[in-house]
């Protein structure tokens, strides 16, 4: 699927309500141009891995598309639940999430919130690599509270023997602000003997060939909230229309897959326009909020569309 230049394979980053199946799908049947998609975590809550999660994974709803499923757990026996689910649906390929910042998964000692108790990844990487026919991957930050804390990690991967660990060079307390710590990534990069993954802030093609120029050791480059924008950043020219069928697509998907009624499938494509081509005009962007019903709201998507055929 090599519609660009770029010399190293480009991953869509999993981004929590925004690159479900249907957003997946449509991305890759409209403009195309990703090599892997990750998809956004799946969890185990009440003792149950979340059915919205693992519907989303469902090779039948991702055809076509190469999809590599993402966990997060602090609990082996979780993760191993999530494993042992994901090597029936036929997936040897996981991604393990040391990287989600949100306060009430963090402070739970999970995603980032793991990075300060290398103990407890110790314990989570030490069940994971009880299964040797998955090959595992990590999407991490450079540490929790303190920008260095990756130091500690790093040893503990020959545990699982990661595919690639995908670098956010940021700390989770930071969440998505403030300053990319890049000295760190490329303390991180020299001396990681595994294959790294850089990621954040690549809005288009251009940002990411200066990125492979600078650092030409690294095994990929993950792209989310540009891709989310923009998701025809990757492809070659985007033909007028282009974001008209992606948007069709993504209304299509969700109204057969949400079963709410149509006060949900309003609320839903509006969200879209929270990431989905953010430099539209205001007011086309207000009457995409205010619509109440479906045809109100598909008479303002189109408007919006308009302006950038
Ligand atoms: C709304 C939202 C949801 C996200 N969900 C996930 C997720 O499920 N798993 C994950 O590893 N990262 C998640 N991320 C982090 C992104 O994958 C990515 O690391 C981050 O946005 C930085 O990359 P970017 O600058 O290219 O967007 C999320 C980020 C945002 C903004």
């Amino acid at each position: 699927m090599d519609n660009n230049n770029i010399s190293i394979p480009v991953l869509a980053a999993p981004l929590q309500g925004v690159t479900d199946n249907v957003w997946r799908m449509a991305q890759h049947s409209v403009f195309g141009g990703v090599d892997a998609y990750y998809a956004p975590f799946m969890r185990v809550e009440h003792g149950e891995i979340r059915r919205k999660d693992l519907r989303d994974v469902e090779p039948e709803r991702n055809a076509g598309t190469t999809l590599i499923p993402q966990i997060l757990a602090c609990a082996p026996e979780h993760a191993l639940m999530m494993v042992t689910a994901l090597q029936q649906m036929g997936y040897s390929r996981i991604d393990i999430n040391l990287g989600c910042p949100f306060p009430p998964i963090a402070l739970h000692r999970k995603g980032s919130g793991m990075l300060a108790y290398p103990d407890l990844v110790e314990k989570l990487f030490g069940a994971l690599a009880t299964v040797t026919t998955v090959q595992y991957s990590v999407k991490m930050r450079i540490g929790w509270d303190k920008s260095d804390q990756w130091r500690d990690i790093l040893p503990l991967m020959d545990i699982i023997k990661p595919v690639h660990i995908a670098i956010h060079p940021r700390t989770g307390k930071q969440q998505y602000k403030g300053e990319l710590d890049i000295e760190q990534f490329e303390a991180l990069l020299a001396s990681s003997p595994w294959p790294v993954v850089y990621n954040g802030s690549l809005r288009t093609v251009q940002d990411i060939e200066l990125t492979v120029q600078r650092y030409p050791t690294l095994a990929a480059v993950m792209v989310g909230s540009g891709l989310a924008a923009d998701p025809g950043m990757l492809a070659p020219e985007a033909i007028s229309g282009d974001y008209r069928r992606f948007h069709d697509l993504l209304v299509e998907g969700y109204n057969d897959q949400l079963n709410g009624g149509e006060a949900q499938l309003v609320r839903h494509l509006q969200d879209i326009w929270q990431t989905f081509l953010p430099g539209i005009d205001r007011k086309l962007f207000k009457a995409i909020r205010k619509s109440h019903t479906l045809d109100q709201y598909l008479n303002a998507a189109s408007a919006a569309l308009s302006s950038v055929e």
